[in-house]
């Protein structure tokens, strides 16, 4: 069933679990996430971002997730990282109940005023709207405490900017950025910074960035040709703190594209005589299914629907 996105995270904060957010572009991985979510009953947020909606056209997505959503599990419809407000309003239009506006690039205050504007266009349709501020960015790069209080999300002005705005979400920046290179070595996120946020914003927060790049998924690809240096990303363990002090929504694409990309390169090694799409696509279904399961067992969302 389609669900509010912040009625389940207003819930997921309070009971201190987060509920998955999996960015989609086509059937395959719309059904893996729907597969795994049916097997161990977790809500589930359905993400597609700009370059999703260019890529695959807003109405095939749209249709495509709305059949997901004919079923038993609570799903949400979301826009990740609007950026034009074109988009926001072909997402309103095409039936969308969660648009993200992320003016986190911008000026504090066009930050607010295009956030403003989001929430006067959405919350009479009665959808939800998740805002953003500070920046994603490497915890590495950002050497001094000047440069990481620069540009991670300082937690007054992240409570200012809940008021100023009233979005029903925040996404903030301790660390994690997109993709998967994401950290050299054993960084961890800035968990500090985060229980000061959740201790004056009582929204869900949102966690971008958030990929763990597991290291069996970056082995088996390679073994089969890709070339993936040092990328890393999120550990299990930190997922963990940040659920524990008030991150609600968790984003994931990259791990799900990883374990595409091993099940592709291996079904391509292994059946050369094969030209059936259905068949060369299986190991990839099955490994963003597992995936997929794993997340929804690590962020505590398993059981919730
Ligand atoms: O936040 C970025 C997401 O991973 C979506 O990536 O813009 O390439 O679809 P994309
Ligand atoms: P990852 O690249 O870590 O999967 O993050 C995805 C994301 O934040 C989408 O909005
Ligand atoms: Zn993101």
């Amino acid at each position: 069933m389609l669900i509010s996105a912040k009625k389940i995270l207003t819930a997921a904060r309070a009971k201190r679990y987060a509920v998955p957010a999996f960015n989609v572009n086509n059937l395959e991985i719309l059904k893996a996430v729907m597969s795994a979510a049916e097997k161990i009953r977790s809500p589930v947020i359905i993400q597609t971002s700009e370059g999703a909606i260019e890529y695959a056209g807003i109405e095939y997505l749209a249709a495509m997730i709305r059949v997901a959503a004919k079923g038993k599990i609570p799903v949400v419809m979301h826009l990740d990282h609007g950026k034009d407000l074109r988009y926001v309003k072909l997402a309103l239009a095409n039936g969308y109940n969660s648009i993200m506006i992320d003016g986190s690039a911008l000026p504090y205050l066009k930050n607010v005023a295009i956030t403003k504007k989001v929430v006067a266009l959405a919350h009479p349709k009665g959808v939800s709207v998740e805002a953003e501020i500070g920046a994603l960015a490497g915890i590495e790069d950002l050497i001094s405490v000047k440069e990481k209080d620069a540009a991670l999300t300082n937690p007054e002005e992240a409570v200012r900017f809940a008021k100023d705005t009233k979005c029903d979400s925040l996404a903030i920046a301790i660390g994690t950025s997109h993709g998967a290179y994401k950290f050299k070595g054993k960084t961890h996120l800035d968990i500090g910074r985060l229980k000061k946020i959740a201790k004056l914003v009582a929204l869900p927060i949102v966690l971008h960035g958030a990929s763990g790049v597991r290291e069996d998924l970056k082995t088996m690809a390679e073994k089969y040709g890709a070339k993936l240096g040092e990328a890393r990303g999120v550990m299990d363990q930190d997922i963990k703190a940040a659920i524990k002090n008030g991150v609600a929504k968790i984003n994931i694409d990259t791990d799900l594209r990883l374990a595409f990309t091993a099940g592709m390169r291996e079904a391509l090694h292994d059946l050369p005589k094969v030209i059936d799409p259905r068949k060369l696509l299986e190991p990839s279904n099955i490994l963003m299914r597992e995936v997929a399961m794993r997340k929804m067992r690590l962020f505590g969302s398993a059981g919730k629907a």
